[in-house]
């Protein structure tokens, strides 16, 4: 008893490892020459340090960023000796949990490179840097701002001497410590980039002090051609190498050369400061959040109110198949982490938000949880004066959710699934809930004479301009909805095909790029394998491919696979929703949890297939079903001699734990953390 107990927690806690490992994928590890920071350690990190900091405020899932990656890595790299004065970090905005540091320094578009110089504290927001594909171009700004910094006093003693020397050579020793064996003097032009790499590059060997002094007419004379090096040593004995290479690289190996340095001769540096931040943010009072029931907006059409399409449930899934846990996700990320990580939304930036929310709540497809919860936000956001606060808003989202208001967590991506953490996901997402919004707004509203065909588009135009954190994606985005969108969008279909294009534009150009998914190419869309209709030789004929849009993104085509479970009962109108979706669950589970040796080659395909559109390899397939079966018949077992023995109360145990409560009469469902914690407590019982 006790060994099984044991087990049933070891395996339950390997299924929720195996199964929901979806975090953010991080664009850096430990072999990065970069200092990776996150919400628990970015202020201890950062501020009060003797060095600056070049940081790269990121997105995980922003194309430009997977593309940037390998540069900023190269840069890290190129600058690694450079840490005695400036240090290279990267920070995940995607990361729910950094939210707080990425909207503190406004960050809202990716990548963001943040310059902060020596001594950092609260409130400095540090210098923008513009990220380059050319890493001396990125090194160079990084010089620059070391120089004027230290020039107007806020470097530190830590920092190299980057200030034109001013006196004679002779002097030299004067101005440097006593540990120096060896004074460098690089004569050269002003405003040498490659005499202050090399100051910084050798800014690490204690025995060595280099210095740059702008060469003025009379030294072009005394040491004629440029850059000049005078290696001064303790005896003061001079020695002048004219004509040295005029390019860092070189100019630093030349110098170690001649100095007999090597790269061991650097001492150790950790990057770590040891020191602990404390990670909890103050919670603020929500004022009029969550108060009482909104009127509700567009009731009439209340999306999937009573009349959730069969296809919702669907085992059969056609070609192109949209997914509501795609859309949820998005719009969960969207509101839940682009918009509240905007310090101030005002101004047109709000105007936008209120758009794009009415659109939702108007147009989007939407479970009644979800749907009651985006009206609340759209009155909520239009309700409250002229500008709402992130912080502030982030907060609202979550007193505006409850048992019938919800925004789903996220879930493990199903059509928008990445070959790698790093692919698709929210850009998918997003795309996919844009081409439901405006196919469903003229399905709904197309007829209508009042009719607007722009708006849908515009509030997407709205949303992407004003929230979405892709900067690249905006501004194209943006570029392409100024040439034609407003002028060639005049009846309801218009709009349709105009994202439809632009879509395709932007597949176009992305082909064969770091950020396209190896196992999702990009390809003009639809294929002509998915929609032979659609194609007339090589060109596509819109007629054809507007049916098939109106086909795939109809609300009632959309499935509900891998969608959160919204279990408490809604308003009574909407009952026969819930038990569809009851109904609908219980069949799963009870079709991928009887172990039934006839059919459990059918059965473990079907599996297969419901998880292998989340993207594990065989290897976790494998092991996932493997312990699912063991598990499930041990953790029956284990229960029901529990429930026995101990007579448990607790109801809704077993759907927590993912098992099946038709086939058990005895058992009910209850939390997770219930079912985990009265295992353990009974195993600790046994012992
Ligand atoms: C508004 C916007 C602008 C973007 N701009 C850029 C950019 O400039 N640079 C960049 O690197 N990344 C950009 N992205 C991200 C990029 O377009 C992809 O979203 C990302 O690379 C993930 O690609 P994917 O393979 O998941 O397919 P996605 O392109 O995201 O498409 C998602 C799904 O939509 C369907 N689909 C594809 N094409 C069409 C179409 N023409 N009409 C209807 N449905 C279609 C397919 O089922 C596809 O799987 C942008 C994203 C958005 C939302
Ligand atoms: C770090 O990332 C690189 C790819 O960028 C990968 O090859 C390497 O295995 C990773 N290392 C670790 C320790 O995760
Ligand atoms: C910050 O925390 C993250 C996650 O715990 C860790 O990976 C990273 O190395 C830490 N960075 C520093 C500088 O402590």
């Amino acid at each position: 008893m006790k060994a099984y107990s044991a087990a049933v927690v070891l395996l339950l806690s390997l299924e929720f490892c195996s199964c929901f490992l979806f975090s953010a994928a991080s664009l850096y590890n430990s072999t990065d020459d970069v200092v990776i920071l996150d919400y628990s350690n970015f202020t201890s990190t950062i501020y009060g340090t003797e060095n600056a900091w070049v940081v790269e405020f990121y997105s995980s899932w922003c194309g430009h960023c997977i593309e940037f990656a390998p540069t900023w890595k190269l840069f890290a790299k190129d600058v690694k000796d450079w840490e005695h004065t400036v240090k290279v970090g990267v920070i995940d905005c995607a990361a729910d949990e950094n939210i707080p540091i990425c909207r503190s320094y406004e960050v809202m578009a990716y990548p963001t490179i943040i310059l902060f110089a020596a001594h950092t504290s609260k409130g400095d927001t540090g210098t923008e840097m513009r990220q380059s594909l050319i890493i001396e171009d990125m090194g160079k700004f990084v010089i620059d701002f070391l120089v004027e910094k230290q020039k107007a006093n806020n470097g530190s003693s830590s920092w190299v001497n980057l200030q034109p020397y001013q006196h004679a050579i002779s002097d030299i020793w004067t101005e440097v410590p006593k540990s120096v064996e060896h004074s460098v003097v690089i004569v050269a032009s002003a405003k040498s980039s490659a005499a202050w790499g090399t100051i910084l590059d050798l800014g690490g060997y204690s025995s060595v002090a280099v210095r740059f002094k702008e060469a003025k007419a009379e030294d072009t004379k005394e040491f004629g051609s440029l850059p000049s090096v005078v290696f001064i040593d303790r005896t003061g004995k001079e020695e002048v190498v004219n004509g040295a290479p005029n390019n860092r690289k070189e100019l630093t190996e030349f110098v170690m050369k001649k100095l007999g340095l090597n790269r061991g001769m650097l001492p150790y540096k950790t990057h770590l400061s040891g020191r602990k931040s404390d990670a909890t943010t103050r919670k603020e009072d929500i004022e009029g959040a969550g108060d009482g029931q909104p009127e509700e907006i567009n009731s009439d059409k209340l999306n999937y109110e009573d009349d959730l399409p069969d296809t919702a449930f669907a085992g059969v899934e056609r070609k192109d198949q949209v997914y509501m846990v795609d859309i949820e996700n998005a719009i969960s990320y969207a509101l839940g982490h682009e918009v509240v990580q905007h310090k101030v939304i005002r101004g047109e930036a709000l105007v936008s938000l209120q758009d794009f929310l009415e659109v939702l709540v108007t147009y989007l497809p939407a479970r009644p949880a979800v749907h009651l919860f985006l009206s609340k936000l759209y009155k909520y956001s239009s309700t409250h004066g002229d500008s709402l606060e992130g912080k502030h808003l982030a907060e609202v989202i979550k007193s505006l959710q409850g048992p019938d208001s919800v925004l789903p967590d996220h879930q493990p991506w199903v059509g928008c699934h990445g070959s790698e953490p790093k692919f698709r996901g929210y850009p998918c997402g997003l795309w996919i809930t844009f081409h439901v919004l405006t196919v469903n707004s003229v399905l709904q509203d197309g007829n209508s004479d009042v009719y607007n065909p722009k708006k849908t588009l515009r509030a997407i135009h709205g949303y992407v301009k004003h929230f979405f954190g892709c900067k690249h994606c905006s501004e194209h985005f943006q570029a392409m909805y100024a040439v034609d969108a407003e002028s060639s969008v005049n009846v309801a279909d218009d709009g349709i095909l105009w994202l439809w294009r632009g879509h395709n534009k932007v597949n176009e150009r992305l082909k064969g790029d770091a950020s396209e998914d190896p196992k999702h190419l990009k390809q003009q869309f639809p294929s002509k394998s998915t929609c032979p209709s659609c194609w007339n030789g090589n060109t596509m004929k819109e007629k054809e491919v507007l049916v098939y849009l109106k086909q795939i993104y109809a609300k009632g085509a959309l499935s509900f696979k891998g969608t959160q479970t919204i279990t408490t009962p809604v308003r009574n109108k909407q009952a026969k929703v819930k038990e569809a979706l009851d109904r609908h669950e219980k069949v799963k589970k009870v079709e991928t949890m009887t172990v039934n040796k006839k059919h459990s080659d059918f059965i473990q395909d079907q599996s297969l297939r419901s998880l292998n559109t989340w993207g594990f390899n065989t290897t976790d397939i494998s092991l996932c079903v493997f312990l699912y079966g063991i598990s499930t018949v041990i953790i029956m077992g284990v229960y029901c001699m529990v429930v026995i023995r101990r007579k448990i109360r607790r109801r809704r145990f077993l759907e927590a734990c993912k098992l099946p409560n038709t086939t058990e009469k005895r058992v009910n469902q209850g939390s997770s953390h219930e079912c985990i914690s009265s295992i353990d407590n009974h195993s600790k019982e046994e012992k």
